[in-house]
């Protein structure tokens, strides 16, 4: 990739197999431990703690458990995943193999985007080495009865099946549509069994904290947000890229270091995300203020918010896998609401019951995917109205 700036965390020194010899030298426990010292949070987004997801599968009794990768980067705007997949394989399966040993599972899948096919055959000839080096298959690295191997299967393109349940569906060949939870996949995930499924990057980050420690990943960032992201960095700037950057950097900072001029918006998290005007840029990337999976979409003030929150919800009615009401009915709502304003034939009290219609969303669809695509519209609505009810508009009738 042209534009990579390496960090010291996920992009430290690291060699294949590292991770994986230390931690058939201490025990279940002593993993758990590091990883609740690194107060390490999931990078798929939702920010749910390691440490919590893989004690919960560790403890459930079962004869089989799963390590699930979560490689579907599905979200608009995120292509972190894919450098790491591409470049860095030995971090996210090492991870694999960590979890597989902390948990007690025997095998692990990779659910990688069907657009990424073109990678399988060097992720598996990568595996093909591991096994040879004795970092898959049977008594890993002499460890007598750990026996652990990784499988990857394609995705077929649907957002939704980024959702791990719904990704759970897609790998047991059913339609890729999200579970009812509870229960939740630390009990009952692929085939009926304790499963935790965990983003690449949070594997990557995994392979590093085994090696280097938990107290070494948690100085850096902030206190609810520790260690260092990766974010996919798009849009508007001069030098789009993967970035890595501790936790706690301003948008502001982000800005700079990306060389971006004149921007008057910037999306944090991708279309489910937020959208933060130019008064609100010395906001922190991080769980405690503008979280994030890593998508960065940079906007200058060439472009038209409208059309933006157009394209937004457009992504949104196509992918809504039409299970849940809210997510199937409300994004086709939200999009035509979107449409009158750009025709001129709208109300503010019809804006305002979209408004509403996008909050009861948020808290009455069944998976994330209803429950985060009306944050585009809200957010946008709400800061950029000058914008978007004065050009030329009828501010309404
Ligand atoms: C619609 C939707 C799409 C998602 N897509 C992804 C994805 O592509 N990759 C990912 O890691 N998590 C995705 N997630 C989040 C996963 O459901 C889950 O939280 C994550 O894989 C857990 O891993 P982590 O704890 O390591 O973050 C998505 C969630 C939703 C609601």
């Amino acid at each position: 990739m042209k534009n990579k700036r390496e960090g010291k965390v996920i992009f430290s020194p690291y060699e294949r197999g590292d991770a994986v010899k230390k931690v058939v030298a201490i025990s279940r426990e002593d993993v758990l431990f590091e990883l609740r010292e690194s107060i390490l949070k999931g990078r798929g987004g939702a920010g749910f703690p390691t440490a919590t997801k893989w004690t919960l599968v560790s403890a459930a009794i079962s004869d089989e458990k799963f390590v699930v990768c979560n490689a579907d980067e599905g979200e608009p705007g995120t292509f972190k995943d894919r450098i790491l997949l591409l470049e860095y394989p030995e971090l996210i399966f090492d991870g694999m193999v960590v979890a597989g040993y902390t948990i007690g599972a025997k095998k692990g899948i990779v659910y990688l985007r069907g657009e990424y096919e073109y990678m399988l055959k060097s992720l598996e000839d990568y595996l093909g080495e591991m096994r040879k080096d004795n970092l898959l298959g049977e008594n890993i690295c002499g460890k007598i009865g750990f026996n652990f191997d990784i499988t990857i299967r394609l995705g077929s393109g649907a957002y939704v099946c980024g959702e791990e349940t719904a990704l759970i569906e897609s790998l047991e060949g059913n339609r890729g549509e999200a579970r009812n939870r509870p229960p939740y996949p630390v009990n009952t995930g692929y085939l009926g069994k304790p499963t935790t499924v965990n983003n690449v990057e949070t594997f990557a980050a995994v392979s590093h904290i085994i090696t280097k420690g938990g107290s070494w990943f948690a100085k850096f960032g902030t206190d609810k947000s520790t260690g260092a992201k990766l974010f996919s960095v798009s849009g508007d700037c001069e030098k789009p890229g993967v970035y890595e950057l501790p936790w706690g950097t301003t948008i502001n900072e982000l800005l700079e270091i990306v060389g971006a001029k004149n921007t008057k918006a910037v999306q944090v998290g991708g279309a489910s995300g937020i959208c933060i005007p130019k008064s609100q840029f010395n906001r922190k990337l991080g769980y405690e203020d503008a979280a994030t999976g890593g998508s960065i979409i940079i906007f200058n003030e060439s472009r038209n918010m409208l059309h933006i929150l157009k394209n937004f919800m457009e992504f949104f009615v196509e992918e809504s896998c039409g299970q849940c009401t809210p997510c199937r009915i409300g994004n086709v709502k939200l999009l035509e609401g979107i449409e009158m304003i750009e025709n001129n034939n709208y109300t503010f009290s019809y804006l305002n019951h979209l408004k509403e219609l996008g909050k009861t969303m948020q808290v009455a669809s069944k998976c994330g995917l209803g429950q985060s695509s009306p944050n585009a519209f809200l957010s946008i609505l709400e800061n950029f109205k000058d914008e978007i009810f004065n050009n030329g508009g009828n501010n309404g009738k």
